[in-house]
């Protein structure tokens, strides 16, 4: 059985949420926002994001796939995509967590070719140590060390995405239990 131990609580989850949707309604005053949820892992967060937004907000979903061992491999496989048009809009990605950076170029790559107006990203969590690809968010929850987390929308093999903070797994292992 796995053991976890809570790196962030659930406290500070929600301080970082209201710190980075203040931050995004600061930049965004007067503007509306087409708020792009990364699936599966970004749902938790992106719902309580966006309910921080004072700005009107569009939102839309799409659902990739890159995770299929303990690494991204970049070849993102693309399950569902937007249905919005995005041309001329103020776009923000929302991503849960961002390690390799493969899955995001990709994303940034497809979105920029509907020529967006502006094209920005959240992210809540950021596994700089990991990152292959040049990706920096515009807006970060946290920096985090390279462990395996899951909690608040992360999975293990479709587990723990229920858990209220963001936990570390012990041992280190991509199967549940
Ligand atoms: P990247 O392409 O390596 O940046 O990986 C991005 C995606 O991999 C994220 O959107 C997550 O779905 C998944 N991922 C990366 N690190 C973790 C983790 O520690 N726990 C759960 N999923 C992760």
């Amino acid at each position: 059985m796995k053991e976890l131990s809570e790196v962030i609580s659930p406290g500070e989850i929600s301080a970082a949420v209201r710190r980075l949707g203040a931050e995004i309604n600061r930049d965004y005053a007067g503007r509306g926002i087409l708020a792009v949820c990364v699936l599966n892992g970004s749902f938790i967060f992106f719902s309580d994001l966006i309910r921080e937004l004072t700005t009107p907000v569009e939102a839309d979903f799409l659902k990739v796939r890159s995770y299929a061992s303990t690494k991204s491999s970049g070849d993102v496989e693309v399950d569902c995509w937007l249905k919005t048009d995005i041309k001329g809009k103020d776009v923000l990605i929302v991503e849960d967590i961002v390690d390799t950076g493969l899955t995001l170029s990709v994303i940034i790559q497809r979105l920029k070719a509907d020529n967006p107006k502006t094209l920005k990203v959240c992210a809540l969590l950021d596994k700089r140590a990991g990152r292959k690809a040049e990706i920096n968010p515009d807006y970060t929850g946290f920096l985090v060390d390279d462990h395996f987390l899951v909690g608040y929308g992360l999975d293990l093999d479709g587990h723990y995405r229920n858990l209220r903070g963001v936990c570390k797994v012990r041992p280190p292992g991509l199967k549940f239990p």
